[in-house]
């Protein structure tokens, strides 16, 4: 009962996403599409590797909104309301969504899953999607989803700096 509310609020808040996907690529303009789209998307659980193939250029991608804790609390925010139903509220991947959908995301608390992953593969991601992920260009504000790679950093151990200026545990 509650599952199939919770998925047809998802599905209703995810659709414009899934519809609008391919169309909004890259905000940099400089990329053509780089998803590649799978007509064979099944509900079964898709293995990683993952199908979006991300450039140099975006893996060079450098974060432009600071780690600090005003930054990670927006992503947080973010993370609760667009992520968590397949990522979990924790980011361990055990959100409701996921869960209907038999797809297996990965766990974010596991401090390897996101170690080698540069903020610009991360914003890719999040930006086109990937598998069964819908991208979110469309529906974030650019600095919303760096906002996200941020706040992602935290639930893998590292702390932002201080409003004062510390720079504690900088993201690469
Ligand atoms: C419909 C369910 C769903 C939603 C909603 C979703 N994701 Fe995902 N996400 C997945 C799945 C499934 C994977 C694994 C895909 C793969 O391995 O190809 C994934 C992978 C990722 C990855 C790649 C991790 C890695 O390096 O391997 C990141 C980062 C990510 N998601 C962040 C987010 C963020 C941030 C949001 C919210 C804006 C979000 N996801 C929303 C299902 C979802």
């Amino acid at each position: 009962m509650r599952t199939s509310y919770v998925l047809g609020i998802c599905l209703f808040l995810l659709l414009p996403g899934f519809l609008s996907g391919q169309e909004k690529q890259s905000r940099q303009g400089s990329q053509p599409a780089q998803t590649t789209t799978s007509s064979k998307e099944t509900s079964s659980a898709p293995a990683s590797p993952h199908q979006l193939v991300i450039t140099p250029e975006q893996k060079a991608l450098k974060n432009p909104v600071k780690f600090t804790d005003e930054s990670v609390e927006k992503g947080k925010k973010l993370f609760a309301t667009q992520c968590a139903m397949c990522h979990g509220q924790t980011g361990n991947g055990k959100g409701d969504l996921a869960e209907v959908m038999h797809v297996n995301p990965p766990d974010f608390t596991k401090p390897a899953t996101l170690a080698n992953r540069t903020d610009g593969e991360l914003f890719t991601i999040i930006d086109s999607g990937t598998g069964s992920m819908p991208g979110e260009a469309k529906r974030l504000k650019e600095n919303q989803a760096w906002d996200l790679v941020n706040f992602l950093r935290t639930l893998e151990g590292k702390t932002p700096a201080k409003a004062a200026g510390k720079s504690g545990g900088a993201a690469n």
